[in-house]
């Protein structure tokens, strides 16, 4: 099925190499004249001793042609080798067509867990722009991850614990108009904001907000009341955000949800001595390790996020038994992750090794526009609702007969959003532009969807395709990176997730969109000849099944018309 893989297996026994070195040497030439794989023999002049032309000469005698190859070249210092192409157009079009929605999709993780956190917003604060690249990265793993048959867990690990809640009820308390159950997220903010601008004139409200902070510790029905419907309200406003970028949870435990889960973690660390007083506070230290010491408890007793943190992965392993438990968090909180990767080492779990923190870069909006009144926080809400506004001006522009036009600009808007930081390194600071996002022929998710809905229109108007066709009469240039482009995806898909990384897929769908619109515009799928006419059309439908596919699993839907 791989052609690199079936090359290198043939390569090693007369090359002495094993084939995973050889699976990374062997090349795809720009110029398919110079076949469709080829070898640098050079690799080889250290062990061999000669110069890379004998090599090529040598190894083209003695090697075997696997199977699916027709023929070998040694051309300077390279082995050429050129495919068979109907064998491998028919193979590819073929397992896509009977796969359909689960090409792409493995069992390689059966029998494995997956715990991924991404998202992780804070309770009664504003769901920002700025956890964009949290949400749509880990949602993004979370999808390739269960193609690939892990059992996964998403969890959305709120930040719903501190003192700032304690704020919050006594503001409620002095200047809410209504039932808490009642406040939007823009409400809880405001009414945030006015306890600090207020706290600044009388700062006895500190007080009041530290007891009714101690006052939910404590369990006090009516502090915890108030705190739980907060949550609740919050919790119900963002399902209707995720909900629109396709966006789900199988646990919901916050921070919260450890306050009784810490108490171990902390006897455990003094009796083992890995913490220490510190002037009132319990730390690690880390100066072995040219880190900051973790705080594990605070003067005043209070435990703080990174004790909360210790708990947390304690907890997921003891419930989930993960072989892998990924934090998607952005790269600001790198030293948080290694300080307490470290203490749980130091706890002697060894599983820590399975702990990754996957980190990503900022994200930010040229020109800096766009932004509240209150100067500071973009909500995630307005961002997805001017970029569906705009998407519909564009379609209503480019498409004026489609009928449904708001679900169209809905997928496409949202989508453009989530592409904005899916298709670079994860670790690549974003800067946003409409004109970027929005752009239907530039490298967008708009552009790959257009391509996806273009594909569906072919095929809709040519009616019925037949079931049957002969691979071999797609040996043009187009089709063949076509098919190439369209093989490559199963691939993708597992390597997004060894590197947890899903712009793998999102650059390996752009290539499919790419390659297909440059068949659509140098041959005629409704040829003529309706034995050639049959094959396009399979290699049309192979092409709409994998763009579709390939748009799911980052989040991504794709309308049929648009
Ligand atoms: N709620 C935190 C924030 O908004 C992110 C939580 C990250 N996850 C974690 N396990 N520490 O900054």
């Amino acid at each position: 099925m791989d052609s690199v893989k079936t090359l290198a297996k043939a390569l090693a026994p007369v090359c002495g190499v094993d084939e995973a070195a050889l699976s990374d040497w062997i090349e795809v030439p720009k110029n398919t004249e110079m076949g469709d794989y080829a070898f640098p023999c050079f690799r080889l002049s250290k062990t061999m001793r000669k110069a890379p032309n004998l090599i090529a000469a040598e190894l083209q005698a003695a090697l075997t042609l696997p199977e699916g190859f027709v023929k070998c070249e040694a051309v300077g210092g390279y082995l050429n080798f050129f495919t068979d192409k109907g064998a491998v157009a028919g193979t590819v079009l073929n397992r896509v067509l009977s796969e359909g929605d689960a090409y792409g999709t493995s069992t390689e993780g059966n029998g494995k867990t997956v715990c991924i956190e991404y998202s992780s917003i804070n309770i009664a604060k504003p769901f920002g722009f700025h956890h964009l690249p949290s949400t749509a990265i880990g949602n993004a793993l979370y999808r390739i991850y269960k193609a690939l048959g892990y059992n996964t867990v998403g969890i959305n690990h709120l930040g719903d614990w501190g003192t700032q809640f304690g704020k919050m009820i006594t503001a409620y308390k002095l200047w809410g108009t209504k039932p808490v159950d009642e406040y939007s997220i823009r409400e809880l903010v405001a009414l945030y904001v006015r306890f600090h601008d207020e706290a600044d004139r009388d700062p006895s409200l500190n007080d009041t907000a530290r007891a009714w902070f101690h006052k939910i510790e404590q369990g006090d029905p009516e502090a915890l009341e108030l705190w739980t419907k907060m949550k609740d309200a919050t919790i119900r406003e963002v399902k209707v955000t995720y909900q629109r970028m396709g966006v789900d949870f199988d646990s919901w435990a916050g921070e919260a949800f450890y306050t009784d889960k810490m108490q171990p973690i902390i006897d455990e660390l003094r009796e083992k001595g890995i913490s220490k007083l510190d002037q009132g506070a319990e730390i690690v230290d880390l100066s072995e390790w040219n880190m900051p010491p973790c705080m594990i408890v605070k003067s005043d007793g209070s435990t703080i996020y990174a004790t909360r943190d210790l708990a947390a992965a304690c907890y997921r392993k003891a419930t989930y038994d993960f072989s892998k438990l990924l934090y998607v968090v952005a790269y600001q909180q790198d030293l948080h992750f290694k300080q307490f990767f470290k203490v749980l080492e130091l706890m002697g779990r060894d599983w820590v090794k399975d702990c990754v923190h996957v980190n990503f870069g900022m994200v930010s909006m040229e020109g800096g526009a766009f932004h509240t009144r209150e100067g500071k926080v973009l909500y995630l809400d307005d961002v997805l609702d001017a970029a569906v506004e705009k998407t519909y001006d564009i379609i209503c522009e480019k498409s004026p007969d489609l009928l449904d036009k708001r679900s169209a600009a809905e997928a496409v808007g949202v989508g453009a959003i989530l592409w904005s930081v899916l298709y670079n390194s994860r670790i690549k600071d974003v800067t946003f532009s409409w004109e970027k996002v929005l752009n239907f022929d530039g490298e967008t998710a708009p552009y790959v969807q257009y391509t996806h809905a273009r594909a569906c229109s072919v095929l809709r108007k040519a009616g019925e395709r037949p079931d049957t066709f002969d691979a071999s009469l797609l040996d043009d240039p187009e089709s063949t990176a076509l098919l190439k482009a369209i093989a490559a995806f199963p691939e993708a898909v597992r390597s997004a997730a060894e590197k947890y990384e899903p712009y793998v897929v999102a650059r390996a769908i752009m290539q499919i969109a790419n390659a297909f619109n440059r068949f659509y515009y140098e041959q005629r799928i409704m040829a003529d000849d309706l034995n050639v006419r049959a094959a396009r059309l399979a290699l049309c439908d192979a092409t709409r099944q994998t763009l579709k596919n390939g748009l799911n699993l980052l989040g991504l839907t794709a309308p049929e018309r648009m």
